[in-house]
């Protein structure tokens, strides 16, 4: 099963927060193991390019951000001056040419990744390998929340995952491992494992647990009283929203793990709210959810020091590893898809029996 470790392309990714780049300024990041500069035009457009410059590749991320003479936006790197457009990735200015020089420095540019910002979270788009051309267009609309445009997440946590990208996303999806390394007294300790039924069905590019009472056996829904309902859903490339609502409020967890470095991850979770009485308590629900991504990244270590030195095959057995197969479904089909032609989701409505 463990057979395609692609990182998947013409997909979004959690690129950063939008507090992540002030105005006029530059961030260096890997993404799916290349160098990116993220940045923010002093106007607070916020734009996504290879950090390389493409005279002798110091990282645009050291230089700063001018006003080009053209107009627009650049990246002036920091070792002999080049400008890069910041909105469209082209050379606008090589300083050291004399005034005499008829070299048009347009035909040189670096590539440009689309964002999108939202929520206070900006998105960044991943090209296919095939299309680096500096006007690559997604294909497909970013990731949203369903949030009025206002909402910023209350609570941010971050974790370094260290092993296999995929196994990292399974986690994810992964309904067996919560009881057990998930043991916070506010979760359900001592509730004893109970028969679930879950019913599934597919999303556009996912899967998606539609809304439904959630067991009893947690604390954290008692808070919300008054019925909660939760929707559980994965999107591609490894995106997870969990949506808790009452009839009047909700909270939305969403998680994002965007690939860096060969063998590392950034997970990020954020949680979402309208509920003035958890603003209260956010020191301490932000322990609470530093903790459980801790947990999560604490056994992904652990995994990896076996996954890191030798090829395991995974045993998928039952229900509860039926997600996991999920996922390498979805990622084949995404790969398969016909260039020109609508992803279609191959995964078909489902009822899943576990005990957590
Ligand atoms: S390396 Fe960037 S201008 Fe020379
Ligand atoms: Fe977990």
């Amino acid at each position: 099963m463990r057979d395609d470790q692609t990182l998947l392309s013409g997909l979004w990714y959690f690129a950063c927060l939008s507090r992540d780049i002030a105005h006029g300024a530059l961030l260096r990041r890997i993404f799916w193991g290349e160098p990116v500069v993220l940045g923010r035009t002093k106007e607070g457009e916020a734009f996504a390019l290879f950090d390389v410059c493409p005279h002798r590749a110091a990282p645009l991320s050291a230089g700063r951000i001018v006003e080009s003479d053209q107009g627009g936006p650049s990246v002036e790197c920091p070792y002999h001056g080049w400008r890069i457009g910041a909105r469209d990735g082209v050379c606008a200015a090589i300083p050291a040419l004399h005034s005499d020089s008829a070299f048009d420095s347009s035909m040189i540019a670096v590539r440009r990744f689309p964002v999108h910002e939202e929520n206070g979270i900006v998105w960044i788009f991943r090209p296919e390998d095939t299309d680096r051309t500096k006007a690559a267009k997604p294909a497909i609309a970013p990731p949203s929340t369903g949030l009025p445009p206002s909402f910023r997440p209350q609570i941010v946590t971050v974790a370094q995952a260290e092993g296999p990208y995929d196994e990292t996303v399974i986690g994810l999806v992964d309904p067996a491992h919560t009881p057990f390394v998930h043991r916070q007294w506010w979760w359900r300790e001592g509730a004893g494992l109970q028969d679930k039924v879950k019913t599934f069905e597919p999303t556009e590019f996912g899967f998606k647990m539609p809304a439904h009472r959630p067991s009893s056996n947690s604390r954290i829904y008692k808070m919300l009283g008054g019925a909660p309902t939760t929707e559980i859903e994965f999107r591609l490339p490894a995106l997870r929203y969990e949506n808790i609502r009452n009839a009047n409020r909700f909270i939305l967890g969403l998680t994002a793990i965007t690939p860096e470095e060969d063998g590392f991850a950034r997970i990020t979770h954020m949680i979402f709210w309208d509920m003035p009485i958890l603003t209260l308590l956010k020191p301490v629900l932000g322990r609470m959810s530093a903790n459980f991504l801790a947990q999560d990244g604490a056994m992904l270590r652990e995994q990896n020091k076996n996954l890191s030195r030798m090829t395991t095959t995974p045993l998928y057995v039952g229900d509860p590893d039926e997600p996991a197969k999920w996922y390498y479904r979805l990622k084949r089909a995404w790969i398969e898809r016909p260039p020109s032609g609508a992803f279609v989701n191959p995964l078909a409505p489902a009822t899943l029996r576990w005990r957590t």
